[in-house]
């Protein structure tokens, strides 16, 4: 049986209320020689299926306490795959529960700033989203912060959306009551995460934030795989997927899609077929049956779109397996992700498109914790991440219970 949540409304019905801990602890450590072990401990908005997160915790110098998502497979994965200090739920009806937080991670939705939809950014409900992002600054006031969104954020409407969300990540309280609250300095870069060591082209722009008191500035992204990218032949071919793996599922493809595949060979794409041929297609993006190239890293994996846009295999006349796709978002083959009976192949893929890869999201976060580190600042004593997780876990809805099934498609 489900459990409920003690504090909790179903999804989008009513305020989620956060509980009180009263024997919350922020736990500094004191500084110097013979300190206890600390972490930093992190929570994460926007989390989805826990890219962003998983890349943190894999510096093993943070740990995230809680997490809150309003996708139902995203947050069975994050449970099944991070812990179950995940919440199902909308963030904007959620109180933010009383958990020590030194790193807030957020992926607010970028699909109002991305190119493939339109440049409404800010004035639309998703793009506003931002504004949970300050809720939670203003509120718990993190030492530091790391979002990820999409390089058109800079520039949608005319720049108006970009002066809008750093004024909030600067001064979040202003912002959003014109209040005295903490402030942050911010870098704002856009990264290649081939640059990062993950085998595709994925331009992201990363801000990160250090809280002004502290007297030390985020330091810029270091890209240690520029020059010397991973290709889909390093991340598909040298260990060949076993045919049983978890998210495999091939097959999925109608028999013209896969006649059509046959004629363009890895590295093109539709337009490789003449026009007047029986199955040329006409495409507004050169993603549109492109085939990837072994040699190079893949095009950017993307999280739905039918017509064409699912990615394909550079040596097999067929649309990539999710867990392909996994891969080249720098997942490990045992991050399995869930998924409903019917669309689950489009389940899977959404949350594995929506992703911060982990492979990058490291090397980010861990930029982030040399600069914290070098300054000095402190981090969680470990007993106090595992209280307030234990906490925020025993009241989170049940995840998990249902069986992630999978089922052939044709189109
Ligand atoms: C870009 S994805 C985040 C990806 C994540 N950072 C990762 O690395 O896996 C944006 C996420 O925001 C979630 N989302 C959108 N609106 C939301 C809301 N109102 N409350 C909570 N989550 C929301 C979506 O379900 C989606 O998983």
């Amino acid at each position: 049986m489900p459990q409920q949540r003690p504090h909790s409304a179903p999804l989008g019905s009513a305020t989620v209320a956060a509980p009180v801990f009263s024997s919350h602890f922020r736990g500094r450590p004191p500084r110097g020689r013979g300190r206890p072990p600390s972490k930093y401990a992190a929570a994460s908005l926007f989390s989805g299926c826990g890219g962003l997160d998983y890349g943190a915790e894999q510096t093993g110098d943070v740990e995230v306490v809680w997490a809150v998502d309003s996708d139902e497979w995203a947050v069975r994965t994050y449970a099944e795959n991070l812990g179950r200090h995940v919440w199902h739920a909308d963030v904007t009806e959620t109180e933010f529960p009383d958990v020590p937080c030194d790193i807030l991670l957020a992926g607010p939705p970028c699909q109002d700033f991305s190119t493939l939809w339109n440049l409404d950014g800010a004035r639309t409900e998703r793009g506003n989203l931002f504004r949970e992002v300050a809720r939670f600054l203003d509120q718990r006031q993190p030492e530091a912060f790391v979002i990820e969104n999409v390089p058109p954020l800079l520039t949608a409407n005319r720049g108006e959306a970009w002066i809008l969300v750093r004024h909030a990540l600067r001064a979040p309280s202003q912002f959003l009551y014109s209040g005295l609250g903490p402030r942050y300095e911010i870098s704002a870069e856009v990264v290649d995460f081939a640059d990062l060591g993950v085998p595709q082209h994925r331009r992201r722009l990363v801000i990160t934030g250090i809280r002004k008191d502290l007297g030390v500035l985020p330091g810029p992204i270091p890209r240690p795989f520029a020059g010397h990218h991973r290709t889909v032949g390093d991340a598909l071919d040298r260990e060949p997927i076993p045919p049983g793996a978890a998210n495999h599922e091939t097959g999925l493809d109608s028999d013209r899609v896969v006649e059509r595949l046959k004629l363009i060979p890895a590295g093109s794409n539709y337009r490789f077929i003449p026009d007047g041929h029986p199955l040329a297609v006409r495409g507004l993006i050169s993603h549109v049956y492109r085939r990837l190239d072994p040699d190079a890293p893949a095009y950017t994996i993307i999280a739905n779109g039918g017509g064409g846009t699912h990615g394909y295999h550079h040596r097999e006349p067929r649309r990539l397996s999710n867990r392909e796709k996994a891969r080249l978002q720098s997942f490990p083959d045992d991050f399995e992700f869930a998924g409903g009976q019917k669309g689950a192949y489009a389940d899977v893929r959404r949350q594995i498109g929506n992703a911060v890869a982990p492979a990058g999201a490291r090397i980010v976060v861990q930029a982030l914790v040399d600069t914290l580190r070098a300054a000095r600042v402190g981090g969680t004593a470990g007993h106090a991440i595992r209280e307030a997780k234990r906490r925020v876990s025993g009241i989170q809805p049940d995840v998990g219970q249902e069986t992630c099934a999978l089922h052939r498609v044709s189109q």
